[in-house]
């Protein structure tokens, strides 16, 4: 390919490919000058096992030994306060841990209230209450609450260049990341447990409260939305360890200015608890550390990194607000396992359990009634940003505003995505139906002429999104392998298909392929052609070449009396009516110089016209930016991305829009099937209601109802504007100005006319055969459909039926809408020949031209 012509989308298509592709160079490149600090980070963490390693219960007590934060602990009566040596734990670092004893006490209180004492005994803390999921894996949204700090913090309180000498501190003089600063807001928590539960032995029951004996580390994402506050949602991962009986969860993100992972253990409620997470994480840190450590080079990703940043060490962090959470799991209400309220014995419940949990695992089929929601409360705590949060729900709130966090499980989950899958591919299939009924209904030129390209290139641009992000999920799709290859393939099937019928619309659309240019220039030569010098005289190109064939103008007197502008539709510079003309007469075995259009149509085509090929690219190109945006828009103002998905899915419906445009500017009522224009318009509706309106949608976003509502009724307008156009014609209500002219098939015919000799042949008053003078004198008082005028008759040369013809007496105005209707029954072509207009439009599907005359006809 010659360089100077690379057309614009090309270069920024190799850009955007380009840009896609260096990050993993430019990770190459950083290595070397990485790997230092990747030592250092790692013998950080080395120094941090050890810490973990050799501290005691006991040993972490920033408020000193005096507090009732640690129940049972009984090794240390003195009220000094005690640290241990990890950042964010040293005194100097001077975080504000005096809220970690309300951090633990709210955290009992919401674990003894999802599991009541019974009988007085609180069965939770000797590691004995009530049945719970085993594994936690699952997605959940929740609101939260934010609770009054005991002592607010800024940015000012802390010197992180003191605290972290070995790091440059970038933004740590001004707002922190995942400030929090709103009072209530949205939650969204979604935990993944490791599958091995480790046992361990418990301590003896006077250390409670008891942690249950087995324990997993878990990983959680959690996205809360600060609405009231910033306006921003904030995303992180969380790490820590999950006691499976106990259903207790406890997290904590770790970055360079916060060692909480190392630490996470002193955060517990008891000494069992941390215990067990003591040996737990010994073990799977120095495993971390270990794998790290022989891939300094290959892999210097930032081990339990906290947010989605940059996932490689570096020197210049920006700092963020450091969380810990505490999770209850709540156990399931027995209505919901399908008990009675009568208790008979705990060790059903566990067992159903168990059984609803291995079946969710591994199906046998075994009889599963009804999968209980997984439900967890959670309080979550900044010990630097001095950030209280609980989840809304009992008991401080009733139950009926707010339940805490509700969700489904991880199976559940998949198996419901896999359901939408499938239901999208359903959604595709059915386009697919509905495009290949309409290519079976347009595939003549003419009807090709009519279908607006724009509204096709939109559909298939959306279509093409759906292939790209499911073909490239595909690879990574475990769980959901078969159903997204299902939507790939559906789509694909889309995209080829409406690529198709666009390729057609295109190539005979092609030297202006948007409405609009279907100017009266092109047309001025030859639709004043007379009836009888038509058929006989070929088509003579004018030197100029604007007008392409040139009939006598024997009749062209005629032409102003006609109703409606005569000049209409496409020049022959068209290739569609060049293409038609020369298939005709090719059909015709006419003589008559097939070859002469071409020239012209060349002429005609302007040199700048992209090819189909270039115009895929770009629209390959406009899917990829929105897809891009859309994908970065997670980081937005939640207003912002609100307004922009809306203002994406606006543009998106509005597909209607450049139809309707064309329909105006060709004078053409119809272009498409109402099977395809309905069908289209709620298959395209139905994925979007799903994530507008479903709260508990897979993605778990915002639903928004009155956005939906206005989507819908946008739609439904431009459905009902096509409706208007096919019943009182496309140009109704339109000042005359605004569109270029166009033939009008469906003229007002007037009494008055008749003298003129501006009637169609047949019914003027000097050629009426004797016949149609007899009948039309009979009916001459008749009223007819034209209300207040008569009805002629006439033979229609196509179907040899009586064409009954509407008149409006002379000097009255026709205005209403039944003389609108009354006129639809008709057409009458420039040549003066009138027809039913069923029949004139069937034949016209497939030839533009007049069936007695031979004369060429503007398209509809
Ligand atoms: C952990 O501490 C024990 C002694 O309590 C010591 O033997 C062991 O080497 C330490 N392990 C690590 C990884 O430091
Ligand atoms: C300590 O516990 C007592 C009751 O056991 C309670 O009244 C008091 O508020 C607690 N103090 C703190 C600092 O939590
Ligand atoms: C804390 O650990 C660092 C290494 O991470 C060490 O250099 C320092 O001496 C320790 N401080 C105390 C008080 O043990
Ligand atoms: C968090 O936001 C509050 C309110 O805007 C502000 O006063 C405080 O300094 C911020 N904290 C941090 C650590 O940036
Ligand atoms: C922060 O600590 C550094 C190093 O100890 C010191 O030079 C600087 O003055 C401190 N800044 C403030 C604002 O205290
Ligand atoms: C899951 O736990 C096992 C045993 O504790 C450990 O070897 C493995 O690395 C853990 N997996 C993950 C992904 O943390
Ligand atoms: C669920 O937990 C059980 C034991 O509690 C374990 O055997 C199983 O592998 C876990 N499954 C998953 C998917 O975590
Ligand atoms: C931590 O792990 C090391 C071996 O990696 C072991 O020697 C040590 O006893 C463990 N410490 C604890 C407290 O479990
Ligand atoms: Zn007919
Ligand atoms: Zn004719």
């Amino acid at each position: 390919m010659p360089l100077p012509e690379l057309p614009a989308y090309k270069v920024l298509l190799t850009i955007f490919v380009l840009w896609w592709l260096l990050p993993s160079n430019d990770y190459q490149t950083q290595s070397v000058a990485l790997s230092d600090l990747v030592v250092s980070r790692l013998s950080h963490y080395r120094a941090c096992l050890d810490v973990l390693n050799t501290t005691r219960w006991g040993d972490f007590a920033p408020l000193g030994a005096a507090g009732n934060d640690s129940k049972g602990n009984d090794n240390g009566d003195h009220a000094s306060p005690r640290y241990v040596n990890l950042t964010g734990f040293r005194e100097e670092d001077r975080f504000s841990w005096q809220d970690l004893g309300r951090f633990r006490e709210r955290g009992l209180r919401l674990s003894h209230h999802a599991m009541p004492a019974v009988g007085g005994e609180q069965l939770w803390d000797v590691g004995e209450g009530a049945p719970v999921w085993a594994n936690a894996s699952g997605v959940l949204l929740g609101q939260w609450v934010r609770l009054q700090e005991s002592e607010p913090r800024t940015y000012d309180s802390y010197n992180l260049s003191q605290s972290v000498p070995s790091m440059h501190w970038i933004g740590d003089k001004t707002e922190w990341g995942r400030n929090v600063t709103g009072g209530t807001g949205r939650i969204q928590v979604r935990l993944t447990g490791n599958e091995t539960v480790t046992a361990y032995d418990q301590l003896p029951k006077t250390d409670a409260p008891l942690s249950g004996g087995s324990i997993r580390n878990v990983k959680a994402v959690v996205t809360f939305e600060d609405t009231g506050g910033t306006g921003l949602s904030w995303e992180m991962v969380l790490f820590g360890a999950h006691w499976p009986r106990q259903g207790v969860v406890i997290m904590t993100t770790t970055s360079e200015k916060f060692d909480g992972i190392f630490g996470l253990p002193h955060l517990t409620p008891g000494p069992d608890y941390f215990q067990s997470s003591q040996r737990l994480l010994n073990q799977s840190l120095e495993q971390t550390i270990a794998a790290k450590e022989k891939s300094i080079y290959s892999d210097q990703s930032i081990p339990w990194k906290s947010n989605f940043d940059n996932p490689l060490h570096t020197r210049s962090p920006s700092p963020h607000c450091e969380y810990v959470m505490y999770v209850q799991i709540h156990p399931p209400s027995r209505q919901d396992l399908g008990l009675g309220p009568t208790v008979s014995k705990g060790e059903d419940v566990a067992e159903m359990l168990q059984a609803i949990e291995s079946e969710l695992e591994s199906p046998l089929g075994a009889p599963i009634k009804h999968i209980p929601k997984l439900q967890m409360s959670a309080v979550i705590y900044s010990p630097d940003c001095n950030i209280f949060l609980e989840t809304k729900g009992p008991p401080d709130f009733p139950a009926s505003e707010a339940d805490h966090l509700l969700g489904v499980k991880i199976e559940v989950q998949i198996s419901s995505i896999n359901h939408w899958l499938l239901a999208y591919a359903v959604v595709m299939f059915g386009q697919v139906v509905l495009l290949k009924g309409q290519i079976r209904e347009t595939y003549t030129p003419s009807t090709l002429a009519r279908a607006s390209f724009w509204t096709i290139s939109m559909m298939l641009i959306a279509d093409g999104m759906t292939f790209t992000a499911a073909a490239s999920w595909v690879a990574t799709a475990h769980y959901t392998f078969l159903p997204t290859l299902t939507l790939t393939f559906a789509s694909f099937m889309s995209m080829t298909i409406g690529g198709s019928l666009l390729a057609k619309i295109y190539e005979v659309q092609t030297p202006a392929p948007r409405a609009g240019r279907d100017g009266p220039q092109a047309a001025d030569g030859r639709n004043s052609g007379s009836a009888s010098t038509a058929t006989s005289t070929p088509l003579t190109p004018t030197p100029d070449g604007t007008g392409t064939g040139t009939a006598p103008a024997a009749v062209t007197t005629t032409g102003p009396i006609l109703p409606g502008p005569v000049t209409a539709g496409r020049g022959l510079g068209d290739p569609a009516v060049a293409n038609l003309d020369a298939a005709a007469n090719i059909m015709d075995g006419a003589s008559a110089v097939p070859g002469v259009a071409t020239p012209a149509a060349a002429r005609l085509a302007p040199p700048s016209t992209p090819t189909f090929q270039s115009l895929m690219g770009r629209f390959l190109l406009l899917g990829a930016l929105v897809m891009f945006i859309g994908g970065s828009s997670i980081a937005w103002y939640m207003t912002v991305r609100s307004w922009f998905l809306n203002i994406c899915a606006f543009v998106y419906l509005s597909m209607w829009i450049p139809q309707i445009h064309r329909n105006i500017m060709r004078n053409c009522r119809r272009a498409l099937k109402w099977q395809f224009v309905i069908g289209q318009s709620v298959l395209r509706l139905l994925p979007l209601a799903y994530f507008w309106l479903k709260p508990d949608n897979f993605l778990l976003t915002r639903t928004e109802p009155r956005a939906f509502a206005m989507l819908a009724l946008w739609v439904w307008v431009q459905i009902f504007v096509l409706a208007t156009q096919d019943a009182v014609g496309p140009r109704f209500g339109i000042p005359k100005g605004w569109m270029p002219d166009a033939w009008d098939y469906h003229p007002v015919l007037r009494e008055d006319n008749i003298e003129a000799g501006g009637l169609p042949i047949g019914l003027g008053v000097e050629d009426s055969p004797a016949r149609d003078r007899r009948r039309s004198s009979e009916d001459k008082d008749k009223v007819g459909l034209g209300g207040g005028g008569s009805t002629r008759a006439i033979d229609c040369a196509i179907c040899r039926e009586v064409l009954e013809v509407p008149f409006v007496k002379a000097g009255e105005e026709d205005m209403s809408v039944t003389g609108v209707f009354a006129r639809r029954a008709y057409m009458v072509t420039p040549c003066r020949h009138i027809f039913h207009t069923p029949c004139l439009e069937s034949w016209m599907k497939f030839r533009l031209q007049c069936p007695i005359c031979r004369e060429d006809l503007p398209p509809i």
